[in-house]
């Protein structure tokens, strides 16, 4: 088995989403006033909490280890089904796969999957690799799988994610961090960008010449 270190837990204060979750209870249980626009701030300065108005959600984020395969398949299956545009992967393979596939998932140590928590539930999710072939650049890790629960966007989950994957890939002593994102998905890009990812100017088409994507790159 391979062991993984917890990341240091992120906490986080914002007013709370509105009405998008897929899980109702999460929405229940967060719901609060709406919120002007983002209402946090990245993990590294976090928003304190302050007035009767905002309410409080911590968020963790730690790196899965072999034995967390059924939330790793949980939260990846919800991803699929939520936002299948957004992936390579098609959620009739990936619900296929067996214990032992997703616990290769988990056992690569050359790979790290982070996992978000708020009051113990998942709330996203993503996946740092080596840079491969398709990426042209040995001393680069990629960013895959990125993905946030429709209940906890806009609130600084996806920073707390993107600032651990970041401490993993200087820890691995990669020199950049890569990721691919679809030119038809402007949020992902707007995120990108506003958390230091700026474009190489590649664009590519892989599996579907329709949906361009373009490789964006922060330095470490
Ligand atoms: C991509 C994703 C992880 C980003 O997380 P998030 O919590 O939604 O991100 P944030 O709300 O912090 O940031 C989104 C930014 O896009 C902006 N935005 C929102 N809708 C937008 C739109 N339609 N067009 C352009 N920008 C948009 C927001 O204003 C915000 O920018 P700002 O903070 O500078 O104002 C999340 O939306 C998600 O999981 N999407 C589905 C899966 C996906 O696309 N994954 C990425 C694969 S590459």
């Amino acid at each position: 088995m391979i062991l993984f270190f917890l990341a240091d837990p992120v906490t986080l204060c914002s007013p709370a989403p509105m009405n998008r979750s897929l899980d109702p209870l999460l929405t229940q249980r967060l719901s609060g006033p709406a919120r002007p626009g983002r209402g946090v701030a990245p993990p590294a300065a976090p928003t304190p909490c302050t007035g009767s108005q905002n309410k409080s959600m911590t968020v963790q984020v730690r790196r899965l280890a072999v034995g967390d395969w059924e939330i790793l398949r949980e939260v990846r299956l919800r991803a699929l089904r939520e936002a299948p545009q957004s992936f390579y992967e098609a959620y009739d393979d990936s619900v296929a796969q067996t214990e032992a596939d997703w616990r290769a998932r988990l056992g690569d140590p050359t790979k790290v999957t982070l996992l978000a928590e708020s009051d113990g539930q998942p709330a996203g999710m993503v996946i740092g690799v080596p840079a491969g072939p398709d990426e042209r650049d040995p001393d680069a890790a990629l960013m895959l799988s990125m993905w946030v629960d429709p209940a906890f966007r806009g609130v600084g989950v996806a920073d707390a994610l993107t600032a651990e994957l970041l401490v993993w890939s200087r820890e691995q002593s990669f020199k950049r961090l890569l990721l691919w994102v679809y030119d038809a998905a402007p949020r992902a890009a707007a995120f990108y960008r506003r958390a230091g990812f700026e474009s190489t100017g590649r664009v590519d088409t892989f599996y579907d010449a329709t949906r361009p994507l373009t490789l964006m790159v922060q330095n470490l």
